[in-house]
């Protein structure tokens, strides 16, 4: 597979062209970013910990009949997908409560929730990504009925899977964001990665944060942290 043009840039990958049409080739970026870009940091590693954690999370959700965009991991801080057209709606799982629930509606982050929620958000940078209903995403066209029901059925299957696959390595499964594309047939799919970046992880004993709050709420060492999580998936650590 060759490398070719780049196609977009993101605020923590680039995605490249390659010689197959339904292929792109991501690259992950050290760069790390929080409150819509308002703070931003160079991390020299995130992009290697992010690109293996989410490969391992890609092919364990393989193995347990949950398809995604992840094709191969190619280095350490790439790899082949296949080539979506991202739906425009951050899809979000909540199993406790924390982060911007808890701010929004006044509970303490750790409660427990009766069941998992599910909320979307409009990717949408210049109005800082609002959050939706599933009304407002019909109005604007985002999504049908039918296709928002899928999406949730979808994001429910995968926190079912992630939360016992986190529970196994002694980490509890907090919330999660996910993305989800189109591909050349408008079947959906699940894209974009499944990272501490995108989840909140929190070991099981101690309740220690192992996700991006260590970088958005200035409590330690980011990479110390991502390295803690892909160490217990079984990846290799950088020493
Ligand atoms: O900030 P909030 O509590 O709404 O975040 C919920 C979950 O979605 C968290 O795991 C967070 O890391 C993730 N998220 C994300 N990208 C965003 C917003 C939230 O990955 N733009």
């Amino acid at each position: 597979m060759e490398k070719r043009a780049l196609l977009y840039e993101g605020k923590a990958k680039r995605v490249y062209g390659t010689s197959d049409e339904n292929i792109v080739w991501l690259e992950y970026k050290d760069s790390a970013t929080a409150f819509n870009g308002e703070k931003k940091a160079n991390i020299t590693g995130k992009g290697r910990l992010n690109n293996e954690i989410t490969s391992l999370l890609f092919l364990k959700l393989k193995d347990l009949g949950i398809e995604s965009h992840f094709i191969e991991k190619l280095s350490e801080t790439e790899q082949l997908v296949k080539k979506v057209t991202i739906i425009p709606l951050e899809v979000v799982v909540r199993n406790l409560a924390a982060g911007s629930f808890s701010k929004r509606l006044g509970i303490k982050e750790g409660q427990p929730l009766s069941k998992p929620l599910v909320e979307f958000y409009y990717k949408d940078d210049s109005l800082g990504d609002p959050i939706m209903t599933e009304d407002h995403i019909e109005e604007l066209k985002l999504a049908t009925k039918e296709e928002v029901a899928i999406l949730k059925k979808n994001a429910l299957e995968v926190n079912k899977a992630l939360s016992a696959f986190f529970a196994e390595l002694g980490i509890r499964l907090i919330d999660f964001k996910l993305e989800f594309g189109m591909d050349a047939n408008g079947e959906i799919m699940l894209a974009d990665e499944v990272s501490p970046d995108t989840c909140r992880l929190w070991d099981i004993e101690t309740n220690a944060k192992l996700d991006k709050d260590v970088f958005r709420r200035d409590l330690g060492n980011l990479t110390e942290a991502y390295e803690n999580i892909l160490a217990r998936l079984g990846g290799k650590q950088h020493v």
